[in-house]
């Protein structure tokens, strides 16, 4: 009950502050009327699982949920708010540009929804990328380390604070995979090199990256705060065949990928079901690892609180935090 009348006062100043900030601002699209709606910062909204998982939230819970999704491409973000809006006209969806490719991408985003003046309640690190290729980002670091590792971690560094201050407490999930249990990370070279390069490693370290930061994090907020209730927890979505695959040869995406997921594949709108069940979080879940939806350990590397420090601590430096 009292939790309920803190969120209703603060509610009330959020929306005050929406009505002057929409006078003001028209390039962005606001909706008033968000009482007691919870903010939700979704990335990968447009393609694959994240845009599965949009479609479950958007229609089961726009009740419940304001929705900002950071694009890359903001004209396919628009199309994907369209098709979200024929499912509930009420859904309130900004689209808004990010690439987490870019450090000052990353920034200019944090930056514009800062300006926004709204909470934040929950960060759904969900966009991912597998570069066949090597190449670099525009901050000098290979492609997948940086679009799935680095760029997930400067963004939930830059927001944190704002979902410390989430009066339903903050609910943070990062999207890895079962792929990461197989890697170890070399810490002199996180940033690997063109000669050392392979696609499917980068993508699993990458991941790796993803639990041992999702883990520290928690480790960290629960120890600087007895009362911490920002919670943080990572899934493997499940296995199927997306945009992931596009830069995949043909060999390997017309022949060796169908027998892969003939055995291993799960249905899209399960994968969804149970990242939209875990970015509302209703049942508290803490630094927990989920296969699809049932709790699972990571591996032994992952698990190992000396790696995730030191992947924590090189990352700063890498992101210059
Ligand atoms: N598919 C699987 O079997 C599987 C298995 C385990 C884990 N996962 C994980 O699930 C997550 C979603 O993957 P998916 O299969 O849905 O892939 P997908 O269909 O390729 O979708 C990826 C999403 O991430 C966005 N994205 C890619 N690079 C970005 C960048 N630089 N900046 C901002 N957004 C970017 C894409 O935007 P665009 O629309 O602009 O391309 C798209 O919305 C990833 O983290 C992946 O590692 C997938």
């Amino acid at each position: 009950m009292i939790d309920d009348c803190v969120v209703n006062i603060e509610d009330i100043k959020l929306n005050n502050d929406n009505f002057n900030n929409n006078i003001e601002n028209n390039n962005i699209d606001y909706n008033d009327n968000n009482n007691n709606k919870k903010v939700i910062v979704f990335t990968g909204s447009t393609d694959g699982i994240g845009r599965s998982t949009l479609d479950v939230l958007v229609k089961n819970n726009s009740k419940e949920l304001k929705f900002i999704l950071p694009v890359r491409n903001i004209e396919k973000g628009e199309r994907v708010k369209d098709e979200l809006k024929l499912l509930n006209q009420d859904a309130d969806i900004t689209i808004m540009k990010m690439d987490l490719g870019s450090f000052e991408s990353i920034r200019g985003f944090v930056r514009e929804f800062t300006q926004l003046e709204i909470p934040l309640d929950i960060l759904v690190n969900n966009a991912g990328l597998m570069a066949t290729s090597y190449s670099t980002t525009i901050d000098g670091y290979e492609t997948t380390f940086a679009v799935n590792h680095l760029g997930p971690f400067l963004l939930t560094n830059l927001l944190i604070d704002k979902l410390k201050q989430s009066v339903h407490g903050g609910n943070i999930v990062l999207v890895t995979s079962v792929m990461h249990e197989r890697e170890k990370l070399d810490f002199d070279q996180l940033n690997v090199k063109k000669s050392n390069y392979s696609y499917v490693s980068a993508y699993g370290k990458s991941k790796l990256c993803n639990v041992l930061f999702a883990r520290e994090l928690q480790k960290r907020l629960d120890e600087e705060n007895p009362h911490n209730r920002v919670k943080v927890n990572y899934l493997h979505p499940g296995s199927a065949k997306t945009s992931l695959s596009r830069d995949y040869g043909f060999f390997v995406k017309n022949i060796i990928l169908p027998i892969i997921l003939f055995f291993i594949s799960n249905p899209l709108n399960e994968m969804a079901n149970s990242l939209a069940a875990l970015s509302l979080n209703k049942n508290n879940e803490k630094g927990k690892y989920f296969f699809i939806n049932k709790e699972k350990s990571p591996s032994g590397f992952a698990s190992d609180f000396n790696n995730s420090k030191r992947l924590y601590d090189e990352s700063l430096k890498l992101v210059q935090l």
